[in-house]
């Protein structure tokens, strides 16, 4: 029998390329997004090119009654994998900002992945073993001026996955945090980020450093020399340092400009 793996935000960008990726390491996938199309072609290509099983569930976890039906959903059923990827950004002042589309950022990147983790847990921990893939940021590490929000909510997810991995030592279950920097994604252009086309990382690279080094039971991955560069000085500078110099970065790529 195959392994199983869950993957929320699998109808595009990293999450998709984790699909694929988990498929062809012989995972039947179970696989959630908003975007039902999109979702059933993923579903369509991982059944035909590669013969894996794939369920899709549509569900917006932006809203917590939804997640919760999703959380209904699959009680009482194991994965060897959880991966937490869903997510989006809000960028802009933080006295500007949509407090309503924050709020829902929250929902999506923090709340949700404190369910399915809460939900997945209790069968790893009686098959004793499985693993969590949570995928954070470079941003982790460093608070980001112009997305206030969206880097703490990422430096939440580093500093929680750290903590649980330290909890679940005497357990099989292995928590591992991706923190990819700039990627091939829809993720800018929803976010309203302005940066040049195609700079970063393809979603199909950073999920395959992701599952290599998730099973090779690395905790903390960075996916790629300057994205290490980058977490290395993040960690070393004082906030105030750390914020100037992203400020500058990200003015020099466009990222802040107003929409
Ligand atoms: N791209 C980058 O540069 C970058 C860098 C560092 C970290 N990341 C992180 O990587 C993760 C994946 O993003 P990506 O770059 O692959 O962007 P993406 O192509 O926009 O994919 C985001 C995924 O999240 C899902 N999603 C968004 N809002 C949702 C909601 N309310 N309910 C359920 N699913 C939702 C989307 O599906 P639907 O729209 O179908 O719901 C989509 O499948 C995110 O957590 C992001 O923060 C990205």
């Amino acid at each position: 029998m195959n392994k199983s793996a869950i993957i929320t935000g699998a109808s595009s960008g990293i999450g998709k390329a984790l699909a694929f990726e988990l498929a062809r390491n012989g995972y039947d996938l179970f696989l959630t997004a908003r975007n039902e199309d999109a979702l059933q072609n993923v579903a369509d290509e991982c059944v035909k090119k590669i013969g894996v099983k794939v369920e899709i569930f549509t569900a917006d976890l932006a809203d917590s009654g939804a997640t919760g039906v999703l959380i209904k959903a699959i009680a009482k059923r194991r994965f060897d994998v959880l991966v937490n990827n869903a997510g989006f950004g809000v960028k802009g002042n933080f006295a500007e900002t949509n407090i309503t589309e924050e709020l829902e950022m929250l929902n999506v990147q923090l709340a949700a992945m404190l369910r399915l983790t809460k939900a997945v847990l209790p069968e790893m921990i009686e098959h004793k073993g499985g693993k969590i893939l949570n995928i954070a940021s470079v941003y982790s590490f460093s608070p980001v001026p112009m997305q206030a929000a969206y880097s703490a909510s990422k430096a939440f997810m580093l500093s929680f996955s750290s903590a649980l991995q330290d909890e679940l030592k005497e357990t099989n279950i292995q928590v591992s945090v991706v923190c990819p920097g700039i990627t091939q994604t829809e993720f800018r252009t929803r976010a309203g980020i302005a940066d040049k086309k195609n700079s970063g990382m393809t979603a199909e690279k950073v999920a395959a450093i992701a599952f290599a080094e998730m099973s090779k039971g690395k905790h903390v991955i960075v996916p790629g020399f300057q994205n290490k560069v980058f977490a290395f000085v993040s960690k070393h500078l004082p906030p105030s340092l750390i914020t100037k110099f992203i400020r500058v970065i990200n003015n020099i790529r466009g990222v802040n400009k107003k929409n």
